[in-house]
């Protein structure tokens, strides 16, 4: 059993990411090589084409993983451009990957529709994911609603290449990440850094607290009560109040009588202090680079060890070794 997933290093990472994906990965950590994660600056590549941005991005996400809990005792952290072989796989995947079926998916299909110009790359998008995933084995692919298609083109191209050429691969799955783990940005839309409505998980406090007191509110009166249920701070709230404090703020909603700052002021301080040994972790990272390149340089080398593996299964297979 092997758990995979690939986070985009594009941009710090905000509440979204975190509760919607990073705490899941962390929860699915196990031993290391039960769980691989990488930094996909690879796919990053078809949007980040400054190269100081794109290689600092690249060592700032793998420093946010690590002070936010991914333990390199219990996964394997890597970046996707440290195993080569994942690059050789994608051609031969790329072989047998119908027009057709690449046409369909979506990242290329959206930017097509919107007159986006879109290279080669982004046209074959899903197929170095494939090659991601199939080439470390892996049968669990935790990953948002957005990516389940990619991880269907991933199981077609195992299975026609099994078909064509004999049981190569293992066909993976997606697990859909939670659902209710939807957070809303100041705006009360999705968070989404293409929206501009985020809040960084590593944001400074002082900053992160006039951020907070941004976030857009209807203007009911003070003594009128409110619905928690449908209010954006409200969900904000609750993703840090545990469950009792979250009670009593949906008690304090329905009976009216109170201002929407005090709601604020509530998150932000559960914010900051949720937020803080992750903070203070990272501060220790970042004064020691050197340590968090090497987790990457294990990484890989635990990663490249299973990717020849099956690299090499795949090369039999269809005749070029
Ligand atoms: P963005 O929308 O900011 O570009 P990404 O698409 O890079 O974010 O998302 C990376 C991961 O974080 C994905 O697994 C995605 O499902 C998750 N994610 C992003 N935004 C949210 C959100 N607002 N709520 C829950 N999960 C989110
Ligand atoms: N495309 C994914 C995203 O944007 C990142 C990714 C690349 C990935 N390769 C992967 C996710 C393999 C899961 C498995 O979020």
């Amino acid at each position: 059993m092997r758990v995979l997933s690939g986070i985009q290093p594009t941009g710090r990472f905000h509440w979204g990411n975190y509760f919607g994906a990073i705490r899941q990965y962390i929860e699915l950590q196990g031993r290391p090589d039960a769980a691989f994660y990488f930094i996909a600056n690879l796919h990053a590549l078809t949007t980040v084409r400054q190269r100081e941005e794109l290689s600092r991005s690249t060592l700032d996400a793998a420093m946010d993983l690590l002070a936010l809990g991914l333990d390199p005792a219990r996964a394997t952290l890597f970046v996707q451009s440290d195993v080569p072989e994942v690059s050789e796989l994608c051609w031969l995947l790329m072989t047998g990957a119908a027009m057709g079926l690449l046409e369909r998916c979506v990242a290329y299909k959206d930017k097509k529709a919107r007159g986006i110009r879109a290279d080669a790359g982004l046209f074959a998008y899903p197929v170095l994911m494939a090659a991601d995933i199939l080439i470390y084995d892996s049968d669990t692919v935790p990953v948002g609603e957005d990516q389940v298609q990619h991880i269907e083109v991933a199981r077609d191209l195992a299975g026609s290449f099994n078909h064509e050429f004999g049981e190569t691969f293992v066909l993976p799955k997606a697990k859909i990440l939670d659902h209710s783990a939807r957070v809303p940005g100041i705006d009360g839309q999705k968070m989404s850094k293409s929206y501009g409505n985020t809040l960084a998980v590593f944001e400074e406090p002082p900053v992160l607290r006039k951020q907070i007191m941004r976030i857009v509110t209807d203007s009911r009166a003070m003594d009128q009560p409110k619905d928690p249920e449908g209010d954006h701070l409200f969900q904000l709230y609750s993703l840090f109040a545990g469950p009792q404090a979250r009670e009593a703020m949906a008690a304090t909603y329905r009976r009216g009588g109170f201002g929407y700052g005090q709601v604020k002021k509530a998150l932000a301080d559960l914010a900051v202090e949720y937020f803080a040994p992750a903070r203070e972790r990272r501060k220790e990272l970042e004064a020691h680079p050197e340590q968090v390149r090497q987790v990457l340089a294990d990484g890989a080398a635990t990663a490249r060890k299973k990717a020849a593996e099956v690299l090499l299964r795949a090369q039999r297979a269809c005749g070029v070794r």
